[in-house]
């Protein structure tokens, strides 16, 4: 049988997405409360990092401590990863030993390449495309916080990256619409915002894409791998900060998110970071939640929000 995979949020329905939701607040009730919950008992998470995570590696592995099953952390500097095994034979091998695999890597072709060879489902944990687990949490965090975001605005301030084009699958699966400003050059997807038709829109300006809006989100100006354009960066995205004067353009309840590692005084002043209307401390928690309904999903179909 094929596994299910998550590679976009455009693998999964919006009914079972907002089922993976529901359950992840379940579960974060439950962590809460200090009731073991050991859906995945004995189960095993592979988790290859071809980059740096603080989040994502903590979450993924207290998530699996938490169900009862193990997460194995693989690096290329000390696997074969790294000395060029090729990747098919990579997912064959560790897809016979695991329940599921989490990936973080560079180009998405090589996630999609590992997929097809997997004989357990495989997860996104970010590629130079896309970011799904986060959005996972960041609709939690919204949907906890404020109810349905359908027919709500969100704002995406700066960078057309792997961030920005979940929000723009975001926008499509959960029915609200996404506002995008980024400067010349640093657009979107061409194709994934074409695809998303009316639900995402390409603005000139900041002020424009937050007027009124009910979320406003933002992300590093220059991603991991893009290092060394950081410099160039800083001077395109220059007029791209999110501050107090985007934050009083947007509606007075907004909330201001942003997947973190952040930049105070680049992509987010410390007064909005740090301000009474950011949310990205229960946003990082919730990766946590959102990514043990995710495993419940993927790994032991029948709990949680398969049920
Ligand atoms: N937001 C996020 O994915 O953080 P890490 O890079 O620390 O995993
Ligand atoms: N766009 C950022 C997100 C980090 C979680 C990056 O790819 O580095």
């Amino acid at each position: 049988m094929t596994p299910r995979h998550f590679l976009s949020l455009l693998d999964l329905s919006p009914d079972e997405l907002r089922g993976i939701i529901t359950r992840a607040s379940e579960l974060k009730t439950i962590q809460r409360s200090g009731t073991l919950h050991e859906t995945l008992k004995n189960r095993i998470l592979a988790m290859i990092f071809e980059k740096s995570s603080t989040r994502t590696r903590m979450s993924f592995e207290a998530g699996m401590a938490q169900l009862g099953g193990q997460a194995i952390y693989l690096s290329p500097r000390d696997t074969q990863i790294g000395r060029g095994e090729p990747i098919e034979d990579t997912a064959r091998v560790l897809s016979r030993m695991a329940d599921a695999i989490m990936i973080r890597t560079f180009e998405h072709s090589k996630i999609e390449r590992f997929a097809a060879y997997s004989k357990v489902p495989v997860i996104n944990a970010l590629t130079d495309m896309y970011h799904p687990c986060q959005l996972l949490a960041d609709m939690q965090t919204w949907i906890e916080l404020r109810g349905d975001i359908s027919g709500k605005t969100a704002a995406w301030i700066g960078d057309g990256n792997n961030m920005c084009h979940s929000y723009i699958n975001a926008a499509r699966q959960f029915g609200f619409t996404l506002r995008i400003a980024a400067p010349p050059g640093y657009t979107p997807d061409a194709q994934l915002l074409a695809d998303a038709g009316q639900c995402a829109i390409l603005l000139d300006s900041p002020a424009a894409a937050a007027d009124d809006a009910d979320l406003v989100v933002t992300d590093v100006w220059a991603s991991m791998g893009q290092e060394e354009e950081q410099a160039r960066r800083v001077r395109a995205f220059a007029d791209f900060q999110v501050n107090s004067a985007i934050m009083s353009a947007a509606h007075p309840d907004a909330l201001f998110m942003h997947c973190l590692p952040a930049h105070r005084g680049e992509e987010v002043s410390a007064a909005v970071i740090d301000g009474p209307q950011s949310v990205v401390w229960d946003e990082a928690e919730n990766r946590l939640h959102a990514q043990k309904a995710l495993l419940e999903f993927l790994i032991n179909p029948g709990t949680g929000a398969n049920r």
